[in-house]
This record gives structure tokens, C-alpha cells and sequence, in this order.
């Protein structure tokens, strides 16, 4: 544990830090998960522009997992060490895949995104000028969620434009 680094948060407990920090390490393994499986399952229209971007935001959301993992370390504590206690800890949940579609994959990654990032704004709210390290980066995993959030509205929006007008066009 950095005793200076950790002397240096004013105004908030650690054990709160390091609870709210696990709490989005499980947030973020669940979203690794949904990710990785959608990109296997999804199929449809457009489904390979999807595939893309489902292993981009697969990829970032275990690096974030990463982060957070090295932050509660750095802080004394110790991430969960049981995948069961992911869905125990989670904010977010898990979204299991159900419909296949690339747009019913697409809505169900949206929500989840929205949900990161009502939770990274809220952990950004509480540690602001009380623990600068975690704020600064939980700041830059909350830039990588509203980027995941409109990555994928932009798609979802492309695909329904393209359907709307091929209907259009065989009218
Ligand atoms: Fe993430
Ligand atoms: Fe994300």
C-alpha cells in the first residue's frame, strides 16, 4: 500500500475508494464478457461492422478492468477474487443475449454503456478534489464509455437508416 499516496485522500474513506472501485472491477468483467459473447452470436445485416466494434469495446473494457484492478491495489485492498461475485457486486448486471439480431445486440450494448456511465459519473462526483489518482482515472474510463455509447448508437442508427431505405427502395 502507498501510505503517502493513500495519506494524500482528503474527504473520502479509502474502504469506500476501494469498495466502489470493486464494485465497477465487476462491472467491467461482466462487460468484457457481454462483449466477447455478442461479437460471437451476433448476426444480420451489417453484422461485420458490429463484430469490429464489439472486439474494440471488448478489448477496452478488460483494459479497464485492469485499471481498476491496479488502482485498488495500489490503495491496500484487493479485488474480487470470485467471478461469483461479480453479479453480487455489480451495478450494471449482465445482459445475456437473447435475440441474436445486430440491432437487439446494439440496444442491449447501449444500455449497458448508459449504465457505465451514470456509474463512472457518479464515482467521478464523489472523488473529486478527495482522491485525485482514482478521479483522474475514472475520468478517462468515463471518456471511453460516452465514446462506447455513441460508437454504437452511430452504428445502430447506420444499420435502421440502411434498412429504412432498402424498404423503400422495393416499395
Ligand atoms: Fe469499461
Ligand atoms: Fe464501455
Amino acid at each position: 500500500m502507498a501510505r503517502v499516496g493513500n495519506s494524500i485522500i482528503k474527504g473520502i474513506e479509502v474502504d469506500e475508494v476501494i469498495r466502489l472501485l470493486n464494485k465497477a472491477y465487476a462491472d467491467e468483467w461482466l462487460a468484457y464478457y457481454q462483449y466477447y459473447i455478442e461479437e460471437k452470436v451476433v448476426t444480420g445485416i451489417m453484422s461485420k461492422s458490429a463484430v469490429t466494434e464489439l472486439a474494440e469495446h471488448a478489448a477496452d473494457e478488460l483494459r479497464h478492468a485492469d485499471m481498476i484492478a491496479n488502482r485498488i491495489m495500489q490503495l491496500g485492498g484487493t479485488p474480487l477474487l470470485n467471478p461469483k461475485e461479480w453479479f453480487t457486486h455489480t451495478n450494471c448486471g449482465y445482459e445475456e443475449p437473447k435475440d441474436f439480431d445486430v440491432v437487439a445486440i446494439l440496444e442491449d450494448a447501449i444500455k449497458g454503456e448508459q449504465c457505465a456511465i451514470k456509474t463512472y459519473s457518479s464515482i467521478v462526483d464523489l472523488t473529486r478534489d478527495k482522491d485525485i489518482v482514482t478521479y483522474d482515472i475514472v475520468s478517462q474510463i468515463l471518456a471511453d464509455e460516452v465514446e462506447h455509447e455513441e460508437d454504437l448508437q452511430a452504428l445502430k442508427d447506420d444499420i435502421t437508416d440502411f434498412v429504412e431505405q432498402v424498404k423503400k427502395s422495393i416499395k
